[in-house]
């Protein structure tokens, strides 16, 4: 028999796999240590899942990294989680950038700081022209407030007479958003066993499967990865229809 080819993903394989990335406080905390020294090691595991996701089937990943309530923790935890996104880009950008890899950035620009604000347009820039693998940052990101900026968007519209209120449909809102010419993800992973989106994707998550990993991010991996694309291929997507052979038993 020949070798199985380790590259060759199943044919289910989720397109679009969304991952809250969470328990780097925890991650450190269980180590006696600050808080803030777990966000430097979720940095490794980011690395570690943007090398591994395309050999799995995944083209479009896209990370929960900073919403838009976490400017509630401690002003020196905020400060570190701002230097470690201009860090990563600042290290790893160029080498995304020859790897065909396209960066976006979701979430509300201002409000950010015009150094961060800075780095994130460089980001997506440097990559535009980039279609092999998608990588989508959620950051200053939150669901609630996304869905807020495109109704905006479509009453500004209306409001000036290019948009006729009566022709908005969901497609209009998917537009609208900051995911918008994005497919809605087919997986969501939550890592560090807390089970909730904590206002992530609230629109784009309609129809997607959830799985819940009791691992905390840092030491999150390739092997992790794998074990939720595999349990994802068990599942069975119904949107809102019928199974196939109930409705052939059905008559
Ligand atoms: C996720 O880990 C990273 C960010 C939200 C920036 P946490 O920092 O939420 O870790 P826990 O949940 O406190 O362990
Ligand atoms: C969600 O995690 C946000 C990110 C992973 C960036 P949190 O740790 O902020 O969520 P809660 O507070 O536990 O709901
Ligand atoms: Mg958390």
């Amino acid at each position: 028999m020949a070798p199985v080819d380790q590259k060759q993903p199943a044919p289910d394989a989720p397109l679009h796999v969304a991952i809250v990335m969470d328990g780097n406080g925890r991650w450190a905390k269980r180590r006696g240590l600050p808080r803030q020294v777990g966000h430097p090691k979720g940095v490794d595991a980011i690395r570690r899942v943007v090398e591994a996701a395309p050999d799995q089937g995944v083209r479009w990943l896209t990370l929960y990294a900073f919403s838009t309530e976490n400017w509630r923790r401690p002003a020196g935890e905020v400060a570190e989680v701002m230097r470690l996104l201009k860090l990563y880009v600042n290290s790893d950008l160029d080498k995304l950038a020859r790897e065909g890899v396209r960066v976006r950035i979701l979430g509300r620009r201002d409000g950010l700081p015009p150094d961060i604000a800075e780095i994130v347009e460089r980001a997506e820039r440097q990559t535009a022209h980039n279609d092999r693998f998608f990588l989508q940052v959620a950051f200053n990101y939150g669901g609630r407030a996304d869905l807020v900026d495109a109704a905006r968007a479509l009453a500004k519209e209306a409001a000036e007479g290019r948009l006729d209120p009566e022709t908005i449909d969901e497609d209009a809102v998917s537009r609208r958003l900051s995911t918008g010419g994005t497919p809605d993800p087919d997986l969501v992973i939550r890592t560090s066993g807390e089970q909730r989106l904590s206002n992530f994707l609230l629109w784009e998550t309609a129809y997607s499967e959830f799985v819940f990993q009791d691992v905390l991010w840092p030491d999150y991996n390739a092997a992790y990865l794998h074990a939720a694309i595999e349990e994802f291929q068990k599942r069975e997507r119904r949107y809102g229809g019928a199974v196939a052979d109930d409705v052939l038993a059905a008559g």
